[in-house]
């Protein structure tokens, strides 16, 4: 039930922002998923569907060429969205230890949203910044040489945001 609602709501803006796009041009098939992804902050299933009819591709070759690039999401992020580098410089620096406090602090488990859609947080290989390991990126903000102090101010943060 919740679902359907969900995709009556979109269904309007999809078909406005398909309508922008040729019938039948696979090169839209990008710019598409990318001004859907602006759009509704991630690519909803339920509506891929409706660009591979517009584009006359099937859906597996939409999520074939989404899930190539990190950019594109299949799930909707929470208000903050945590991302926590796991790469080698940034795991030998504790972002174990941290990751561990976050879903303990924020209630979310690694890969997913939280129930109330405040907090997601996502597991990411190198985010190129190893000499400030360990890295945490907040929405837009990053987040370097992070200390066990510093992970504690940050939750404290983003948690006092949210109440
Ligand atoms: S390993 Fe974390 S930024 Fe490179």
């Amino acid at each position: 039930m919740r679902i359907s609602i969900f995709v009556f709501i979109m269904k309007e803006p999809i078909a406005e922002l398909l309508s922008k796009y040729p019938v039948n041009r696979k090169e839209g098939l990008l710019p598409i998923l990318q001004e859907m992804q602006r759009e509704y902050g991630f690519l909803p299933e339920e509506l891929l569907g409706e660009v591979g009819r517009h584009l006359n591709l099937p859906v597996n070759k939409i999520f074939a060429v989404a899930a190539f690039y990190d950019y594109f999401r299949f799930k909707p992020q929470g208000h903050h969205h945590i991302q926590i580098c796991r790469g080698t410089a940034c795991h030998l620096a504790g972002s174990s230890t941290y990751l561990n406090e976050l879903e303990k602090h924020l209630k979310v488990k690694a890969g997913s949203t939280s129930r109330d859609r405040k907090f997601s947080l996502e597991l990411m290989n190198c985010m190129g910044a190893c000499e400030s390991a360990p890295v945490l990126r907040i929405n837009e903000t990053f987040y370097h040489h992070v200390t066990p102090e510093d992970l504690t101010r940050i939750i404290r943060s983003i948690k006092d945001k949210t109440d």
